[in-house]
């Protein structure tokens, strides 16, 4: 017999042409591709550049090999701002699987990864980075290549859960009370103005704005110490903050329910602030440092 597949899915029984997706697909089906979010304001990408390196670098070291040029996806993405005459901040997503094969662990040799790409508006986070966001530590119990940007997120997800079901913005996420990062942000704590954060190494994703941020730090002659922090130096902290391609640079006022420093966003996040968005090319109308001057005035 030759089976021609009918497939059940969560809403009745169909034949396989009629799916949206094909069913044995290796991102769907193991986690097994690598992603990347990129910022875009006012129609401009911010850090494409960066973003696509790093994508290289997870495809790498999954051993997918990405059919196109670096540049052939800057100019498809640019082209995919073009096509939706995208000119407000926004998000691109973009993901690359091993492709689609029949459902095996290991891969055949020849298989053709999927990639595929959409652009969607999302708003300056401005209120939060206003005030600050309270975060909620969590074990981090992830594997040892972070690095990755793979798909395989379930920890960060189930830890960002927690956190909002408890009131916070972001989990910190932990091992054995070292912080290694946020489930989705770079982590960083202020003392005696050095800005403490772990060091890039395999446990940890090495963000596109973390990098930023170690450059505005040495332009602005703030120490910036790749030295892990621990979950018990967070009381000694006068500041701390997140850095991401969606939460730029966020201040963190509470973590676990414990204040830092006296509850508002310190003054070395706010400076950093301002480097992101003179660097990020942000428009003064559209500024949350005139926003910050407005409040303290
Ligand atoms: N996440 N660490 C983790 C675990 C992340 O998922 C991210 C970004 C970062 C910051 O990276 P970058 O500065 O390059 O945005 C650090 C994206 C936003 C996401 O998964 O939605």
């Amino acid at each position: 017999m030759t089976i021609k597949p009918v497939i059940l899915t969560e809403k009745d029984f169909v034949n396989q042409e009629e799916l949206l997706y094909p069913f044995e697909e290796r991102g769907l089906q193991f986690g097994d591709g690598v992603y990347e979010v990129i910022r875009i304001y006012d129609g401009n990408f911010y850090l494409l550049d960066e973003h696509i390196d790093r994508l290289y670098r997870s495809a790498e070291a999954i051993k997918i090999r990405i059919p196109f040029t670096k540049r052939e996806i800057k100019e498809r993405l640019e082209g995919l701002l073009a096509r939706n005459k995208v000119d407000v901040d926004a998000k691109v997503y973009l993901q690359i699987t091993r492709g689609s094969a029949a459902r095996d662990h290991a891969f055949p040799d020849d298989i053709q990864p999927n990639f595929y790409a959409y652009v969607k508006e999302i708003p300056r986070m401005m209120d939060a980075m206003l005030e600050g966001i309270p975060v909620l530590s969590q074990p981090d119990i992830r594997w040892d290549y972070c690095y990755i940007k793979s798909l395989n997120l379930l920890p960060n997800v189930l830890a960002k859960q927690e956190a909002k079901e408890q009131g916070c913005v972001e989990a910190l996420l932990h091992k054995d009370g070292v912080v290694t990062e946020g489930s989705s942000s770079n982590v960083y704590l202020v003392r005696n103005g050095k800005v403490y954060t772990h060091p890039a190494q395999k446990n940890i994703l090495h963000g596109c704005v973390r990098m930023r941020v170690e450059q505005f730090c040495k332009d602005l002659g703030i120490p910036f110490d790749e030295t892990a922090f621990h979950l018990e130096d967070i009381q000694f902290a006068d500041e701390m903050f997140t850095t991401s391609s969606i939460m730029e640079i966020m201040p963190v006022v509470s973590v676990d329910g414990k204040i830092i420093g006296d509850g508002t966003p310190g003054e070395v996040t706010r400076k950093l602030q301002e480097a992101y968005e003179k660097d990020a090319a942000i428009s003064d109308e559209k500024s949350l440092f005139q926003k910050v001057i407005e409040q303290d005035a």
